[in-house]
């Protein structure tokens, strides 16, 4: 049997490796950290398979895997709480270290509101409820069902935040303004109204490509920031009546079996397409491409990329020392896609956190290096932001 003096040894160890990775240094946080019981929130959790899958589940309530389940919800792991029917996951519980350094990025103070954009399990919304107290906290889900259990695990966990199912990509009217906005799903683009509903000084904390941005908030209602260190995958936020991104089955069958123009291409090209910090720049120019790749043989890989809106895809065979492309579609992704990996090897092939974004209030977006006015800069186009 699990005691409570067992738990807080749990949480305690858990907080002391995030202090030493670096990912912790607030106090406030690493005592927020320290008194949620993220096992309340998270009941059961799908474990990894053979091939990488998601598959089994395991329950806290199951003797025979309780010690695996322990480990996993107080090890520095995002754990997946649903999945879809294609095996993909639909919501998780984020890294905490990766939660920490958000929860610190997020810059809150004594008397903050905030929205989260991503209910999941509610451990986060519990955690913002800790360091703020439940009336600053609202938090939404486009999922009624993770809503409703969200809400009672923070229940029983003693918080009683305003938790809602939303499409959080437009926000949270009913509570806004907000002084801080988080999201806890990736965007493509940076919502507008998530700027009209917070206020000079505000901040709004997103993630893009692999990236986390705080974004604060001027006079005329710009919001701009840099990129912060640590990089994480996020859940992509999803529209509420629209389809996830392609599945990889989905992007071999569409790329492996079809026929399209044929050109030569640069070895040097595919080096930059999975280089990461080449990788972090161009899912931030072209974020509706996914990009897949299979290992053929020990001397051929062939990278796979689809544009989600047009259906355009490239297929690239990259061998020993040539490359050989194959393109279909209204778009030609590939040639697209190396135009933005060869502006990113010109600009002296930033580090992501050397990158910036400022979003103006009508939903446009510059990406720059260093600074807002360096010099080095490009308008993002892309999915229109409500
Ligand atoms: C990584 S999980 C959130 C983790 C959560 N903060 C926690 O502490 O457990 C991402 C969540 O975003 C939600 N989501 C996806 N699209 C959304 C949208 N358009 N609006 C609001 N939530 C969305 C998913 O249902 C999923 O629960």
């Amino acid at each position: 049997m699990t005691t409570m003096t067992d738990y807080r040894r749990l949480r305690q160890q858990l907080v002391a490796g995030l202090e030493a990775s670096g990912h912790l240094t607030s106090p406030t946080v690493a005592a927020a950290l320290a008194a949620v019981p993220r096992h309340e929130f998270a009941p059961a959790v799908y474990r990894l398979v053979e091939g990488g899958q998601l598959g089994e589940v395991m329950r806290a309530d199951n003797p025979a895997c309780r010690g695996e389940y322990l480990r996993a919800v107080y090890s520095d792991e995002a754990i997946v709480t649903q999945i879809a029917p294609d095996g993909r996951p639909t919501s998780s519980s984020t890294q905490p270290g990766v939660m920490a350094v958000m929860l610190e990025a997020l810059d809150l103070r004594p008397g903050c509101t905030v929205l989260e954009i991503g209910t999941g399990t509610g451990y986060n919304a519990a955690l913002l409820s800790q360091i703020l107290g439940d009336k600053a906290v609202t938090s939404v889900d486009i999922d009624p069902h993770l809503v409703t259990d969200a809400a009672s695990s923070l229940a029983v966990a003693g918080y009683r935040p305003t938790v809602t199912a939303a499409d959080g990509l437009s926000g949270y009217l009913p509570g806004a303004p907000y002084d801080r906005i988080i999201a806890t799903c990736s965007v493509r683009r940076v919502p507008a109204a998530w700027l009209r509903q917070s206020h000079p000084g505000g901040l709004v904390l997103a993630n893009l490509s692999y990236g986390v941005v705080p974004l604060r908030l001027d006079e005329d209602g710009t919001a701009s920031g840099r990129f912060v260190r640590q990089v994480a995958s996020f859940i992509e936020a999803r529209p509420a009546d629209g389809p996830l991104g392609p599945t990889v089955d989905r992007m071999v069958e569409m790329c492996m079996g079809g026929t399209g123009d044929e050109q030569a291409g640069e070895p040097a090209d595919v080096e930059l397409l999975v280089e990461s910090a080449c990788e972090f720049f161009w899912r931030l120019a072209e974020p509706g491409v996914y990009q897949a790749a299979l290992l053929l043989s020990a001397d051929e890989t062939v990278h796979l990329l689809v544009d989600a809106g047009t259906d355009s895809w490239a297929r690239v065979h990259a061998g020993r020392d040539s490359v050989r492309v194959v393109q279909a579609g209204e778009r030609r992704v590939w040639n697209e896609v190396v135009t933005v990996c060869r502006r990113w090897r010109s600009a002296g092939r930033p580090d992501h956190d050397r990158l910036g974004l400022t979003v103006t209030p009508d939903g446009g977006h510059t990406l720059w290096v260093d600074q807002p006015d360096s010099g080095q800069s490009w308008q993002l186009t892309g999915p229109q932001t409500r």
